[in-house]
């Protein structure tokens, strides 16, 4: 089978209009505005990876029996391009979310796509709709490489068709007024993902199965959900779509460790190495939900935050759980976090100098 890594390029007929842009990249929100491309490759079981391109942004002509509408066989990962001051354009270790994507579609029996032609997808996206990069602080363009099964079977084995795509969202904040601190709803009865189930893996089936209790946060006044242990509903795991840190009073920053019940966030694994560096203790160890709400009685806790590529680092202020609730710090975001965001925004956007090479330069 030949093995394909170049994508061939069809540019758009009809693009968006400059002046539509620039009004559309003013405000845009988060995952609502979308570039004019999208690249897109096809795997089947006889031809393997094949027909890689990029062509301009249509809905996809699937079939109503597709695999991926019965049994959900897909998977996304989420990166940010961003353009520096003096132009360059810049991608955010990447080779991790290629290798994450490929853990992920190991674990759910689908072809793993080869890393280079994974780069080369988004790099080439990023190149034809580099317009559509925001500027300001917060601005970046959201890169979503997604794949699912697309073959018309009804019965239940792995699909022997994919669609592998990459589409481009300008974006902003992704909590509202630029998120300066949240709410969380500590969920103690429903579960996002189990270990030895698809915990670790990024599929869409994960995201769908935390939408109740995120409704529920929502009715409680809270913005996000952080999830517990399946067995005793003690240890803290991660938030529905972000990693969380726990900071204490003796240099200590401490994150839920591996265990096979979280997502493997890249932003987690950056925030280890610029804490460790900057000489703090970093614990990736159980931290159960009683130690956090004792810590943050006694003062021991001086800040929370969650982590993610769209959700970088943000505050929270405030706990809610079933009979009461808490609060850590001043709804501000932290010394801590203030300087770990510095330091991993700097880095992505070109700004500070990068000694550990995670920033890759399109073009
Ligand atoms: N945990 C979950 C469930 C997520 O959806 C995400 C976001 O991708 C993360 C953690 C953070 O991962 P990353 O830092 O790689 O974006
Ligand atoms: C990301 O941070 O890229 C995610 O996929 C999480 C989602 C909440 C947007």
């Amino acid at each position: 089978m030949a093995v394909v890594s170049s994508l061939k390029i069809y540019p758009c007929s009809s693009l968006t209009k400059e002046k539509e842009r620039e009004k559309l990249l003013e405000n845009p929100g988060f995952g609502k505005v979308f570039s004019d491309h999208m690249a897109l490759i096809l795997w089947s079981e006889t031809r393997g990876w094949h027909n890689a391109q990029i062509t301009e942004r249509k809905p996809f002509q699937l079939d109503p029996a597709s695999a991926v509408l019965h049994y959900a066989q897909e998977i996304f990962e989420g990166l940010k391009a961003y353009r520096a001051k003096d132009g360059r354009l810049l991608l955010f270790r990447p080779e991790q979310n290629a290798r994450r994507f490929s853990r992920s579609a190991q674990r759910m029996a689908m072809p793993v796509i080869p890393e280079e032609l994974f780069l080369n997808a988004i790099k080439e996206l990023v190149k034809i709709d580099k317009e559509w990069i925001p500027d300001g602080e917060d601005a970046s363009l959201y890169l979503r490489p997604f794949m699912f099964a697309k073959e018309a079977f009804l019965g239940v084995r792995p699909a022997k068709e994919y669609i592998f795509c990459v589409i481009a969202s300008p974006v902003g904040s992704y909590f509202k007024g630029g998120g300066e601190s949240i709410i969380l709803w500590v969920e103690k009865y429903l579960s996002r993902a189990v270990p030895g189930g698809t915990a670790t893996a990024k599929c869409g089936g994960n995201y769908a199965a935390s939408l109740k209790a995120q409704a529920l946060a929502r009715e409680k006044g809270c913005d996000q959900v952080v999830f517990l242990d399946i067995i005793k509903r003690h240890q803290v795991e991660e938030i529905g779509g972000m990693n969380i840190f726990f900071s204490l009073d003796n240099n200590a920053l401490i994150t839920p460790p591996l265990n096979g019940a979280i997502l493997p966030g890249i932003t987690r694994s950056s925030i280890l190495i610029l804490a460790k560096d900057a000489g703090f203790k970093t614990e990736e160890r159980g931290y159960s939900f009683e130690e956090w709400e004792r810590d943050a009685v006694s003062g021991r806790l001086k800040e929370v935050f969650a982590c993610g590529t769209a959700a970088v680092i943000t505050n929270i202020s405030h706990v809610r759980h079933e009979v009461g609730e808490f609060s850590i710090g001043d709804g501000k975001l932290g010394p801590v976090a203030q300087q770990l965001r510095q330091k991993l925004i700097g880095i992505q956007r070109g700004i500070l100098h990068d000694p550990y090479s995670w920033v890759q330069r399109i073009d």
